[in-house]
């Protein structure tokens, strides 16, 4: 009797361990010791590896602005420093795994000791520590003894945010850029352009913001909507915020890739430089049943969602445009990927001019398809000599795709599984599992575009798609959600649709498949809600 008791309580006090040790993403291997150990302000960062000093200044600048304590650096490399008990040492250990970004943690009783296989690795292992520290933020920092070895899963791990439907503050995506790194993601994709608005400054081109960047109203309610706001709707990123965000990002071992939408969702573009259409001299065409704010003669901005017929012109006018753009965008951006975007490009203005039927004619091209696969080649080319590798979403099969292009499969996941058996990289984003956009309730109080994508249904997501060959499976980089803004109008909005869903993602793209366990997941979550509340964000609570 006494022996099952002492069973009872062990098992009990393991479960107490294993409930207050919540992890998200799950660490690949965790050993949970017996004892605590207390940080006070008395102790000491040490750097026992060099160049990890941005690692240090986040952790002390984390400490600072949650508990309130200052904690000192010691920047002195000395491996022979005396530690004093709750001191931190930060490291760089050999771990032999093909994703960068794996690290070692241990508390001890006199230490904390994070290795990383690179400073990337050391961010994690820090940001694994911040997820020991209490969510009481007036609690003493006091963390449970464990040893952890951890690596992620894929190499791609990111977050897409669509900020020409809305537009949303410098403030705001440095939140965004803080999500990403808290979650062990790695990849911020900026969709830059839209129908409805351009938002990035270029220097060559003042009119994409002086015009592109407003409309002169916006659709009430779910498209075709119940009138227009009749209010100008403005906004975009001077080349000054995209460095500061850049640098925000860097700092935080996460990648901005940009994307410039071609040659479809361009009429913002249009708008501000007509030449751009092959019908110069025509009007912007409107869906009849939305209503209009404004001019309706000429070229305009976007007041309304959907694909629109005005696209890029593949003409030297064009394609002299995009590259003296993208040499601006190549100088704000350092990310290896540069996303030309590709999708939902109708093809009727191709097919009524006949410059466009000239030039299929003297490229020997199949059809409009074809010169669509043309124009994303054309792009490529100039990319890659300037050292950049795009990606387009799968609509860039289309045709032929563009030799070294990376395809983001987002109608599902057919067009990740053909990218890849053409050798082919893929990003998967297949709708039905990572777009944040759809609802995640059978009954949401606000408008979505549709779809349902539950917390479950993004958790159960296996980024390998089944019918790829092992040799083929090496292809898929990893995944990304999606944030469309059609109907995400402000940031507790678009905090609500990215909360608790993402926090699923990145366990998804970071734990390994064998671990995977939804109701493990839940229970963990309930310390994530509370981390949340801590950040002073917004989240779909779970029902009671
Ligand atoms: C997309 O959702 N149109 C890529």
């Amino acid at each position: 009797m006494r022996k099952v008791l002492l069973l009872l309580c062990l098992i009990s006090f393991k479960a107490m361990d294993a409930q207050e040790i919540s992890i998200i993403p799950q660490p690949a291997s965790m050993i949970i010791g017996k004892g605590k150990l207390t940080i006070s302000p008395k102790n000491v960062i040490h750097l026992w590896g060099s160049g990890l000093e941005k690692n240090a200044a986040f952790l002390q600048d984390y400490i600072k602005k949650m508990y309130g304590f200052g904690i000192k650096i010691d920047q002195s490399q000395k491996k022979t420093k005396v530690v004093q008990k709750g001191d931190i040492v930060l490291n760089y250990d050999k771990i032999e795994h093909p994703v960068a970004g794996a690290y070692h943690l241990t508390v001890s009783s006199d230490k904390i000791y994070i290795g990383g296989d690179n400073a990337t690795g050391v961010f994690y292992g820090i940001q694994t520590l911040i997820q020991l520290f209490p969510t009481n933020l007036n609690a003493a920092l006091t963390i449970p003894q464990l040893t952890i070895a951890d690596q992620p899963r894929f190499a791609y791990r990111g977050m897409h945010l669509d900020v020409g439907r809305h537009f949303f503050s410098i403030n705001f995506i440095k939140k965004y850029i803080d999500f990403i790194a808290a979650h062990k993601m790695n990849t911020f994709h900026w969709h830059l352009t839209e129908d409805q608005g351009w938002r990035i400054e270029i220097k060559k081109y003042p009119k994409l913001t002086t015009i592109g960047a407003t409309r002169n109203g916006t659709t009430i309610g779910r498209y075709p909507g119940t009138g227009n706001t009749n209010v100008p709707y403005s906004g975009y990123y001077t080349q000054k915020e995209i460095k500061g965000i850049v640098q925000y990002a860097t700092d935080r071992f996460v990648e901005v890739i940009p994307e410039i939408e071609l040659p479809g969702h361009s009429s913002a573009a249009i708008a501000a430089y007509p030449a751009l259409s092959c019908f110069p001299n025509e009007s912007t065409k409107y869906p009849t049943k939305t209503a209009w704010n404004g001019p309706s003669e000429g070229k305009q901005v976007q007041q309304t969602w959907g694909v629109f017929e005005d696209v890029f012109c593949p003409s030297e006018t064009t394609f002299q445009f995009l590259e003296n753009v993208f040499d601006e965008v190549i100088a704000l951006f350092p990310s290896k990927y540069i996303h030309i975007g590709g999708d939902e490009c109708p093809k009727e203005s191709w097919k009524r001019s006949a410059f466009c039927q000239a030039l299929i004619k003297e490229k020997n091209l199949k059809d409009e398809h074809g010169l669509q696969s043309y124009f994303i080649q054309r792009i490529e080319r100039y990319l890659n000599s300037k050292g950049k590798q795009i990606i387009g979403w799968d609509e860039i099969l289309e045709g032929g795709l563009a030799p070294n292009a990376t395809v983001m499969s987002w109608r599902g996941e057919k067009g990740g599984i053909e990218a890849a058996k053409q050798q082919h990289n893929v990003i998967m984003t297949p709708g039905d599992w990572v777009y944040f956009d759809h609802a995640q309730n059978k009954k949401e109080d606000s408008v979505t575009i549709g779809g349902f994508t539950d917390l479950q249904k993004v958790y159960s997501y296996e980024p390998i798609p089944k019918g790829l060959s092992s040799s083929e499976e090496k292809y898929v980089l990893g995944a990304q959600a999606n944030l469309w803004t059609e109907y995400i109008t402000n940031v507790p909005k678009a905090e609500y649709m990215l909360f608790p869903r993402m926090s699923a993602l990145s366990e998804v793209l970071w734990s390994p498949k064998s671990s995977k366990n939804f109701t493990d997941f839940q229970n963990r979550m309930l310390k994530q809600y509370e981390r949340y509340a801590n950040w002073g964000v917004n989240y779909n609570k779970p029902a009671k």
